[in-house]
């Protein structure tokens, strides 16, 4: 009896893992880079994205994102994007956040309070050293989301591009 239900059971319970395993084929296409400007990578949508160059080398801004995840955003949201106890893994949110979301939740925080656990995400909207970086935290974490970079501090890099250093000296100073 048990042999003739359980290929119905196996399919209804494996469902759920082959539809997230074409969601993640679908993320990562749609994380490829398809031009670049002054250094800075971009899928067919326009929105930013990571290159991974020749000998492994890491474009900038991911580079960067990696360096400002782990000075603002890791005592919450652990090392390498993998979650903590108190806000949750960003490899799996950003499967389903956007760049327009991610710079609003980043700019304006989350507030979510209820059920008795208060949890906060707080806004960065007037913190320097965060909102100077959002293109690089999301390039950084996209990355990642998709599995483009393993943990850890990428190893190498490509060289700081002009344009980073003019809209970094811009937007601190102003
Ligand atoms: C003080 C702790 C804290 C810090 C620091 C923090 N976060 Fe969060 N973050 C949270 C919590 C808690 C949530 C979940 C909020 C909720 O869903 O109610 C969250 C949610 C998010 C979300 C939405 C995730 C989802 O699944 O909807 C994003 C994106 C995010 N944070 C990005 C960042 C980035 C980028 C940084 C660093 C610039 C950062 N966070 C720093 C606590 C923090």
């Amino acid at each position: 009896m048990s042999l003739r239900i359980w290929p119905l059971t196996a399919a209804l319970v494996l469902a759920p893992a082959v539809l997230s395993a074409s969601q993640a084929q679908d993320n990562a296409e749609k994380a490829q880079a398809v031009s670049d400007q002054n250094g800075m990578y971009f899928d067919a949508e326009g929105n930013p994205t990571f290159k991974i160059l020749d000998g492994g080398v890491v474009d900038w801004y991911t580079f960067s994102g990696y360096r400002r995840y782990h000075a603002d955003c890791h005592v919450c949201h652990g090392p390498d994007g993998m979650g903590s106890t108190y806000a949750p893994p960003l490899i799996d949110s950003m499967k389903s956040i956007d760049y327009a979301n991610f710079l609003a939740i980043v700019a304006e925080g989350i507030q979510d309070v209820g059920a008795g656990k208060e949890s906060v995400m707080p806004g960065f909207g007037d913190n320097k050293n965060v909102y100077c970086y959002l293109d690089d935290l999301y390039i950084y974490l996209r990355a990642r989301s998709v599995g483009g970079i393993p943990r850890g501090r990428p190893p190498k890099k490509a060289d700081k591009p002009e344009a980073a250093k003019d809209h970094e000296d811009a937007c601190m100073s102003g």
